[in-house]
């Protein structure tokens, strides 16, 4: 079984603090900001109405319902109460779903860079991982799908889509994700859309495979509240997709942890109802440090970054650093870079196994969870040391 190696730069962080450091974390997709106080009052008064003993481990029917009606609207899909099965975080859809769908031997197309928990589960439960490849153009990343498509055999079962993506905060655009539903009505293809990111954006809409004709029958999202409502404690989120499916993932609940928290459930109905308007204070505060983090990071000497639409993530290209350096990759980078600086931020290699001859370096910075001060302090350390 792998890990999630953000946590691993957050031990070295937490280290590098309690020897009297100062540290600039953009290691972690988490929030210095707090949950809406509405969602938190909900929250109150459900406890208070006594919300407090086991529930359906499929989820409330009120709250399903009311996910149902909100995922569908957004995506242009007819979902209903049996399509959503309350989960909690966004985690627990990956395992449940390779649980449910993937037999052993079979072959998984999976994003890299990716979120690494895929590549854990995909290998724990004897399947094999696929990675395939993104391409930047210009600060945006798209897919190779002639790559993706060359890597798919008779083997192949699933593919796993994260739109929009963490690490690099690439978007497909509608031609691509066309592309990418013809390719799994061809191959016959599950998918798990981790769409963990959909809602927290500062322009556009956010579009979701499941939308394309035929790909909801066959689609199975990741949904969190997590990163919408800023509560990625609060352990919220849902699998979402066809009743057969959905059936065997709510056994799965039963078995693992019989409900996911009652009174949060009743708070996740507020939170929906406040929506965007309510999250609009969070989605303004990450703008701001989108701004700030890339324009900073555009103007030291060998950095180049790309604005993303959506996520809190940027990926930006330091190759002229760690070639300048000497070291072999972003591990390197990324402990030095800590040592001297301070700044913590996760290198290419946690996010899955990289491919062969990947041509450029990246590394990972999050602003959920940095202040602009801390922004400003912590890059201008990483110029004077990457300028040095
Ligand atoms: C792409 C992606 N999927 C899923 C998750 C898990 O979300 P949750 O914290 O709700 O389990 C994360 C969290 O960072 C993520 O980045």
């Amino acid at each position: 079984m792998g890990t999630e190696s953000a946590f691993e730069v957050a031990r070295q962080a937490n280290e590098w603090a309690m020897a009297g450091n100062r540290v600039f974390p953009f290691h972690i997709g988490d929030f210095n900001i707090p949950t809406p106080g509405r969602v938190v009052d909900a929250m109150n008064r459900a406890i208070a109405n006594g919300k407090t003993g086991y529930c359906q481990p499929q989820g409330i029917p009120q709250l399903r319902q009311a996910l149902a009606q909100d995922v569908g609207q957004l995506r242009d899909v007819d979902y209903a109460t049996e399509n959503v099965i309350i989960q909690p975080g966004g985690k627990p859809t990956i395992g449940k779903f390779l649980l449910a769908i993937m037999e052993p031997g079979d072959e998984v197309l999976c994003p890299s860079p990716g979120f690494p928990i895929y590549e854990s589960l995909i290998e724990f439960n004897e399947g094999k991982t696929v990675p395939y490849a993104f391409h930047e153009d210009e600060g945006q990343f798209f897919l190779d799908l002639d790559q993706l498509k060359a890597a798919i055999t008779p083997k192949t079962t699933i593919l796993i889509i994260n739109n929009n993506h963490n690490p690099t905060a690439a978007e497909s655009p509608t031609s691509e994700l066309e592309a990418l539903a013809e390719i799994c009505l061809e191959n016959d293809l599950w998918v798990l859309s981790d769409e963990a990111y959909f809602e927290t954006r500062y322009k556009g809409q956010s579009q979701s495979i499941a939308s394309f004709p035929g790909m909801a029958e066959r689609t199975v999202i990741l949904y969190t509240f997590s990163k919408r409502f800023a509560m990625t404690g609060w352990r919220v989120g849902a699998s979402i997709g066809p009743p057969g499916i959905m059936e065997i993932i709510g056994q799965l609940n039963v078995n693992d942890e019989s409900c996911t928290n009652h009174f949060a459930q009743w708070a996740m109905i507020d939170a929906i109802e406040g929506g965007e308007e309510m999250c609009k204070p969070i989605i303004d505060k990450l703008h701001v440090r989108r701004d700030l983090t890339c324009e900073i990071l555009n103007s030291i000497k060998g950095i180049s970054v790309g604005v993303p639409a959506s996520t809190f993530y940027v990926y930006p290209d330091v190759t002229e650093i760690v070639e300048k350096l000497d070291f072999n990759d972003t591990i390197e980078l990324q402990e030095d870079v800590l040592q001297k600086t301070g700044v913590a931020f996760c290198p290419r290699a946690y996010f899955g196994t990289p491919l062969p001859d990947e041509p450029r370096h990246y590394v990972r910075l999050a602003y959920a969870g940095i202040s602009q001060l801390d922004i400003r302090d912590g890059l201008a350390r990483f110029r004077e040391y990457c300028e040095a």
